[in-house]
Order: structure tokens, then C-alpha cells, then sequence
């Protein structure tokens, strides 16, 4: 049988791709990461299906959860919150199971920092402004940061910063960030993207601090970089109507010209 990793998504319970879904719904045993996962989801499950919240679990628990559905001869849906690349655990569960021989597949699932990008209507990679998105956090109680890895190293780069994990440090990351991004640099925190209590906090990283209510202290992402503002960035050459391109030849003596898809 096969352990069915599945990335749940941000919040929104309509924010699960149709394969997830699909999957939970042929599944016997669910597990599920109760702290972001929402119960809404669970409706996917078949009736009487065995549903666990892992919440309070160790990776032994969950593990053996696994380990007595497979040798029952039950699939299992284990859902994480957002997609399941970045701080999922699903690396550790997955090392597991393969050393016990136990199958899995794997179903992404969209990530939090888009669902924060999409509430605030905002593209993180602005031509001439950024053209890279960093994914990172600040150290937390139970995870280091490898070295090397530091805000400091990532704002010398300019680019998007997308910091998970780390509102309850706003205080720190403001001030690692300053002295690259200055201090009017536009900041957007985003509390509970795509849940119905979702926040969207704007400021700089001079005032974005002292604008965070005393509620927001988990479950928000931290956008920091030019980008942000939405504003004075190029137009990319993409959509030009001189750009000469594959997909609409400018000249006939383009090298694109006659080009057709089954060319390529
Ligand atoms: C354990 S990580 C999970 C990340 C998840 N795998 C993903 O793809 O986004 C939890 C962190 O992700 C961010 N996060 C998760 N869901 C969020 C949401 N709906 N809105 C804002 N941030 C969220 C927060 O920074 C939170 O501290």
C-alpha cells in the first residue's frame, strides 16, 4: 500500500488541487497536521475513514500509524499544510518509510508565500526590481540555520524575500534587513493568507513592527523588497509588441517565422 503525501494547501479548503482531493477521497487512514491543516478538508475523507490529527504526535507515532496501515493493507492521505517542498517534515517521514519498504507518492500543493503574493495582489518578481523570490526563515527554538544562510547574506542579493516562521522576530528582522534594503523599503506581512481571519499589514521596514497587532504572532509570512510597491518596475520584453519571439514572429525573415509547436 502507499503512504500519500499531499500538500493542503494555505487555508482555504478550496485551495486543494483536484489530485489531492481525489486521493484523500480513496484513502482508508488519514493523517493529518491539525496545527495549519484545515478540518474542512477532511470532508474529502470516505466515510469511516480512520482519522488522525498529528499534531501531538512524535515522528515514532506517526511513523507507526503508517507502518499498522500498510500492514493492514490501507493507503493513507498525509496531509501537510501548503505545498510540501519547504518545511513540511515530509523529509523525515519519507526516510522512514522508505527504509521500511513502504511506497509514497507525493501531490504539491500551493504554497503559503503564494497565497500571501495572491491576497495582496502582488507579483514578487517585478522586471528591473527583483527577479528572484528567497523562501527562508530566522532560527527558531527547535531549528537552526546552517551558516551561511543568514537574512543578512540573502538582503545583500536584493531580491524578494519571502521569511516564513519568524513574525514573532519581527523586531530582529527588520533590523538584519535595514542596512541592505534601507529603511523605507516597502514590507507586507500576511497573517492567515487565504483563512477567513486573513490579515494584510503594510508598512516599511522602518514602521512594519509597530503596525503588527499583538494577535499576529504565528501563521504570517514576511514579504520584504522593492518589489512590494507595486511600482516602477519595467515592462518585460515578454509581451512587447517588438519583441520578436517564437510564439509571434515579428518579420519574415525571423527565425521564428513558420515555426509551428511540433517544430520544437
Ligand atoms: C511549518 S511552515 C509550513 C509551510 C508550508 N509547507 C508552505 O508551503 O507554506 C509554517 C509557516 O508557513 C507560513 N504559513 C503557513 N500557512 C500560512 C498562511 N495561510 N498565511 C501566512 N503564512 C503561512 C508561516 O510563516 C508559518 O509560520
Amino acid at each position: 500500500m502507499t503512504i500519500h503525501f499531499i500538500g493542503a494547501g494555505p487555508g482555504a479548503a478550496d485551495l486543494l488541487t483536484l489530485r489531492g482531493r481525489d486521493i484523500i477521497a480513496s484513502c482508508p487512514v488519514c493523517l493529518y497536521a491539525g496545527s495549519l491543516v484545515p478540518e474542512a478538508i477532511l470532508e474529502h475523507c470516505p466515510e469511516g475513514a480512520t482519522i488522525i490529527n498529528t499534531a501531538s504526535l512524535d515522528l515514532d507515532a506517526i511513523v507507526a500509524h503508517m507502518q499498522a496501515a500498510h500492514a493492514a493493507g490501507q493507503d493513507v492521505a498525509r496531509l501537510h499544510s501548503g505545498d510540501l517542498s519547504v518545511w513540511s517534515a515530509m523529509g523525515e517521514q519519507m526516510r522512514r518509510l522508505r527504509a521500511l519498504d513502504i511506497p509514497v507518492s507525493v501531490t504539491p500543493g500551493v504554497p503559503s508565500f503564494a497565497a500571501a503574493a495572491a491576497a495582496l495582489g502582488t507579483e514578487l518578481t517585478l522586471p528591473g526590481l527583483a527577479q528572484s523570490v528567497v523562501l527562508t526563515r530566522t532560527p527558531g527554538r527547535a531549528s537552526s540555520m546552517p551558516k551561511g544562510e543568514t537574512l543578512t547574506s540573502f538582503a545583500a542579493t536584493g531580491a524578494t524575500l519571502a521569511i516564513h516562521l519568524s513574525v514573532q522576530n519581527i523586531a530582529s528582522v527588520t533590523a538584519d534587513l535595514t542596512p541592505a534594503y534601507g529603511a523605507d523599503c516597502p514590507v507586507a506581512v500576511v497573517y492567515r493568507a487565504s483563512w477567513p481571519d486573513q490579515q494584510i499589514i503594510r508598512g516599511t521596514l522602518a514602521d512594519i513592527g509597530g503596525r503588527l497587532g499583538a494577535d499576529i504572532t504565528r501563521t504570517a509570512l514576511i514579504l520584504v523588497g522593492p518589489a512590494l510597491a507595486g511600482e516602477g518596475f519595467d515592462e518585460s520584453c515578454l509581451y512587447s509588441v517588438n519583441y520578436d519571439r517564437r510564439y509571434r514572429p515579428q518579420t519574415t525573415d525571423s527565425p521564428w517565422a513558420g515555426w509551428s509547436e511540433g517544430d520544437d
